[in-house]
């Protein structure tokens, strides 16, 4: 029997057996700076459920910022399945691009570079951006980009505030995460405080179930909580003990559920007959509750390092109730920024914002651009 050897299908792996004189140059970056100061970046991210594409011209100005979300697909699975979600950027990511550029007027042959989020995220959506970006990398001859994606979660605000520097703490808090990181530089971002169990928004979209709301949950319990009494029910701020500025939202989520079926109840059960508030009142409780840990958190941890400015980002920074609370409570002398709704969630402007800044720090992907999954070291 002939000896079949394994297909290999990873491109590093490629790399030293492809001939010269392919012309691929799989492994080649491009050259570093002087980029043009109007540089034209486009920016890809597909690491969750949305399918997002961004224009930038030189370091802050965004151009279009399109994004395709997939909350239809997923929404009878109670959670993002990640096989629909490759698919799903597999049929869209070009059209996406596409209306990006056709949005800020730009052709592609005039775009500088293309950034691209290769981690953190799941893996199969990851693939589908990354593979869209470094064809487009290929096809115009231009520098590619590797983006962690909650370092663009950290600078994005930055598009908006002029004056917006380094060093800055973040709270980045969206479906997947929720953490403070310490901004100390382009790319030198560490993590300071995160959840020791469920993400802000991930718990926002659990309740949203449990309200029988739509996904995604943010808005829509957001929605209904304002017409609710955020003192009507005391669900808790839980503190960690290890670390009293981390967050944890599983107990608040649990509440929540309980409060509605019971103690011990089922998420199928009936809700509790003798419920005495309605479920806006519910909605804007557990909305103060999750809020006051984030802002109680951040604000802390700004005392602690001392730093001026405190920067917001992630899905739930498009959250009313945090934006309005964040920028009350703020001690003098602490600016809150926060980025436009638009740029709060995954987007592809952020991507292109934070490669523009790693572009101009030199730095380029080869090729073989790798994904990974957890991308946790972010410095
Ligand atoms: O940053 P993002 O688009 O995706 C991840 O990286 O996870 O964040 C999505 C999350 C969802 O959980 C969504 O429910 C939440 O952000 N979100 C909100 C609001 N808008 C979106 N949470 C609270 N209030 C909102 N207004
Ligand atoms: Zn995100």
């Amino acid at each position: 029997m002939a000896d079949h050897a394994t297909p290999r299908v990873s491109l590093r792996g490629l790399r030293p057996e492809t001939p010269r004189g392919t012309g691929l140059a799989i492994g080649r970056t491009h050259a570093p700076p002087p980029y043009p100061e109007r540089m034209l970046v486009l920016g890809i991210d597909t690491s969750c459920d949305d399918t997002a594409a961004g224009v930038l011209r030189g370091p802050r100005e965004i151009l279009s910022n399109e994004v395709a979300s997939q909350y239809d697909l997923h929404a009878a699975f109670g959670g993002v399945v990640p096989e629909i979600a490759s698919r799903a950027h597999a049929e869209r990511v070009t059209r996406v691009i596409e209306r990006a550029l056709e949005k800020a007027g730009v052709a592609a042959a005039d775009l500088d570079a293309i950034a691209v989020t290769n981690r953190p995220g799941l893996v199969g959506s990851l693939m589908v951006g990354v593979a869209a970006a470094k064809s487009l990398a290929f096809a115009l001859d231009i520098p590619l980009v590797g983006v962690h994606h909650i370092e663009a979660h950290c600078t994005a605000a930055m598009a908006e505030h002029e004056d917006l520097d380094y060093p800055f703490l973040a709270l980045v808090a969206s479906g997947g995460h929720t953490a403070i990181y310490d901004c100390r530089g382009p790319g030198e971002v560490v993590v300071l405080h995160q959840t020791i169990d469920d993400a802000a928004g991930e718990c926002f979209d659990k309740v949203a179930v449990m309200l029988g709301l739509e996904q995604p949950g943010g808005p829509s319990v957001s929605r209904l909580a304002e017409g609710g009494n955020p003192k009507a029910v005391r669900f808790p701020r839980a503190r960690v003990k290890d670390d009293p500025l981390a967050f944890s939202f599983s107990g608040v989520k649990t509440a929540v559920l309980y409060y509605l079926k019971g103690p011990g109840g089922r998420r199928d059960a009936p809700d509790r007959a003798d419920l005495d508030v309605s479920y806006a009142d519910v909605a804007a409780s557990f909305e103060q509750a999750v809020v006051d840990v984030l802002v109680k958190r951040s604000l802390d941890a700004v005392a602690r390092r001392g730093v001026r400015d405190l920067v917001v980002g992630g899905g739930v920074a498009a959250n009313r109730r945090l934006r309005a609370d964040l920028a009350a409570k703020a001690p003098e002398g602490v600016r809150v920024r926060f980025p436009s709704m638009g740029l709060c969630a995954d987007n592809g402007a952020m991507i292109a914002l934070r490669g523009a800044e790693m572009l101009a720090q030199g730095i380029t992907s080869a090729l073989d651009l790798d994904v990974s999954p957890t991308g946790e070291t972010v410095s």
